[in-house]
């Protein structure tokens, strides 16, 4: 069951046109990554599993794929999972909850 008040609001939904990826920075975090794409929204991590690179800033959506500008690797957006090398660790994705016109994650457990 999940518990509201742990809900973190992320951005207003129409801060992210459909295709191109908000980075949003919390106190004491790495930042992360929102999307929209084909009306949904999905977020994960910003920083790159391989290196420092921000997915926001140096990465190129395509579908729901988000490919690392930096070595060219690749992950789907939606999983977090990798679909090209040489990124090999799945990106870390939250679970969205959208409310009042906006984006939330809970960073519970995460
Ligand atoms: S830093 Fe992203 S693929 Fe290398």
């Amino acid at each position: 069951m999940s518990d509201d008040s742990q809900l973190i609001r992320l951005c207003a939904t129409d801060a992210v046109p459909d295709g191109h990826p908000l980075k949003v920075e919390l106190p004491d975090r790495p930042p992360l990554a929102v999307y929209h794409i084909e009306g949904n929204f999905y977020v994960t991590d910003d920083t790159c599993t391989h290196g420092e690179a921000s997915l926001t800033d140096d990465g190129e959506l395509d579908g729901f794929n988000i490919e690392c500008t930096f070595h060219f690797g690749i992950f789907d957006v939606r999983t977090g999972e990798v679909v090209a090398r040489p990124c090999t660790i799945p990106l870390k994705t939250y679970a969205v909850t959208l409310r009042d016109d906006a984006v939330w994650i809970s960073l519970e457990g995460s």
